[in-house]
C-alpha cells in the first residue's frame, strides 16, 4: 500500500525510530524499507508536521508487517487496555540499557514492564526507570526494574562507540543527529571547543569526521572526561582531541578564539553565552542549545543576537527544534555565526 515515508541514513535509524514513536507518527503495521544505506519509515501522521532536518519525506509502497513476535512491548503484557493506555509508547536505549519513565499509577507494576522491555529490546541487559537528571553535572538517577549489572555501557551511534555511565555522567541518545550535523558542518583545519562536553559525543563525532585540526573538550565532571578519554583511545583521529576536566569559569578567560564552538548546556548556558561568544573567531560559528518555551520560539534567535551585540555582530545561521522538552517547551539548536 502506498503511504508517506521518512527516508534517513541507516546510521540514524534507531534514533529517528524513537523520535517518530515519541511523536506518535510511526506506522507500526507497515514494514520499514531498506534502500541501500537509507531506511524509509512509514508515517501515520501528517508529514508536514515533522521538524525540518529529520529526513526526506517520500512516497513508497510499504508491505504489511508480518512480524511473528510482538510489534510493541505492551503486546507482551497481559493487561486490560485501560492499563496499557497508561504505558509510555517510547523508551530510550543506551548501549544495552533500556530507560523509560512511568506514570505513578504503574509504580506497582514496574517489574512487569521491565521484564517485557527486557524481552522486547534485542540485546537489552538491564531496564531502569529514569528519574531525571540533577545537579550542575546533570547526573541521572535511575532505578533498576529488570535485568542485571550496572549503568556502565558502550553506546553506538554515527558509527562510533561511546563509553557511557548514565549515573555518573550525562548522556542522551536523542542527540545523535545533532552530533552528526555539527561534525558535518566542521571545515578542514578548524580548531573547535566542545564546552560542557560530557562523555564527548560532539568531540568524538567531529574527530571521526577527520576535518578538524584540533578539538578541546571541556567539562567540570572528571568522570565524564575520563570516559571520553577511554572512547578517544578507540576513535579515528582521537589524538586530535584534548579532554580537559575543568570548569568554564576556569577555561574561558584565557581561551583564544577558534573557528567553531559547541556548548550544550541547555538550562545554564545562557549565563556563559557572552564569555563563550568571545572565544568565537570572526567568521566562526557557535552552536548553542537552549530549552525554549514555544511562545518564544520565533523571537529567541533575535534575542540571542541582541544579547551578544556587545561582544560582536552575530547572525542566526540556523535554528531548529531538536526534540520536545515538555508540553510547552522544546530543546532548540541555534547556530550563530560571527561576522568577519
Ligand atoms: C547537558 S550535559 C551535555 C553533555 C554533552 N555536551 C552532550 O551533548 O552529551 C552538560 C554538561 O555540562 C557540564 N557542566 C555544567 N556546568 C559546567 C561548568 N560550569 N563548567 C564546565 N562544565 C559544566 C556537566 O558536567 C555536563 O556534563
Amino acid at each position: 500500500m502506498t503511504a508517506p515515508g521518512l527516508s534517513v541514513p541507516r546510521a540514524r535509524g534507531e534514533e529517528v525510530r524513537q523520535e517518530l514513536l515519541d511523536a506518535g507518527i510511526l506506522r507500526v503495521d507497515f514494514e520499514i524499507l531498506r534502500e541501500g544505506d537509507h531506511l524509509v519509515f512509514p508515517l501515520s501522521g501528517e508529514p508536514s508536521s515533522l521538524p525540518s532536518g529529520w529526513g526526506d519525506v517520500v512516497q513508497r509502497e510499504f508491505p504489511r508487517h508480518e512480524r511473528k513476535g510482538p510489534m510493541q512491548y505492551r503486546d507482551l503484557l497481559a493487561w486490560d487496555d485501560r492499563l496499557k493506555d497508561a504505558l509510555p509508547r517510547a523508551f530510550d536505549v543506551v548501549g544495552d540499557i533500556v530507560l523509560l519513565r512511568l506514570p505513578p499509577e504503574l509504580d506497582d507494576r514496574k517489574g512487569e514492564v521491565g521484564d517485557a522491555l527486557l524481552r522486547f529490546v534485542p540485546g537489552a541487559r538491564i531496564v531502569g526507570l529514569d528519574h531525571g537528571v540533577h545537579g550542575p553535572e546533570r547526573r541521572r538517577t535511575v532505578e533498576r526494574i529488570a535485568g542485571t549489572g550496572g549503568w556502565r555501557t558502550r553506546h553506538r551511534e554515527n558509527g562510533l562507540e561511546i563509553e557511557v555511565d548514565i549515573e555518573r555522567a550525562y548522556f542522551s541518545p536523542r542527540l545523535a543527529r545533532e552530533h552528526a550535523r555539527v561534525a558535518e558542518a566542521t571545515r578542514p583545519g578548524e580548531a573547535v571547543y566542545d564546552l560542557c562536553c560530557g562523555v564527548g559525543p560532539f568531540s568524538l563525532t567531529i574527530a571521526r569526521a577527520g576535518r578538524a585540526a584540533r578539538v578541546t573538550a571541556v567539562d567540570s565532571n572528571p568522570e565524564a572526561v575520563a570516559l571520553l578519554a577511554e572512547s578517544l583511545a578507540r576513535t579515528m583521529h582521537g589524538e586530535r582531541v584534548t579532554p580537559l576536566a575543568t570548569s568554564l569559569e576556569a577555561f574561558l578567560p584565557s581561551a583564544s578564539p577558534v573557528e567553531r564552538v559547541v556548548m550544550n548546556l541547555p538550562h545554564e548556558g545562557i549565563k556563559y553565552l557572552a564569555s563563550v561568544a568571545r572565544t568565537v573567531a570572526p567568521g566562526g560559528s557557535l552552536h548553542h542549545y537552549e530549552v525554549v518555551s514555544r511562545t518564544e520560539l520565533s523571537s529567541r534567535g533575535n534575542a540571542l543576537v541582541n544579547l551578544l551585540a556587545p561582544e560582536g555582530r552575530f547572525v542566526v545561521q540556523e535554528q531548529h527544534v531538536v526534540h520536545p522538552y515538555s508540553p510547552s517547551a522544546d530543546l532548540v539548536a541555534f547556530d550563530l555565526e560571527r561576522a568577519r
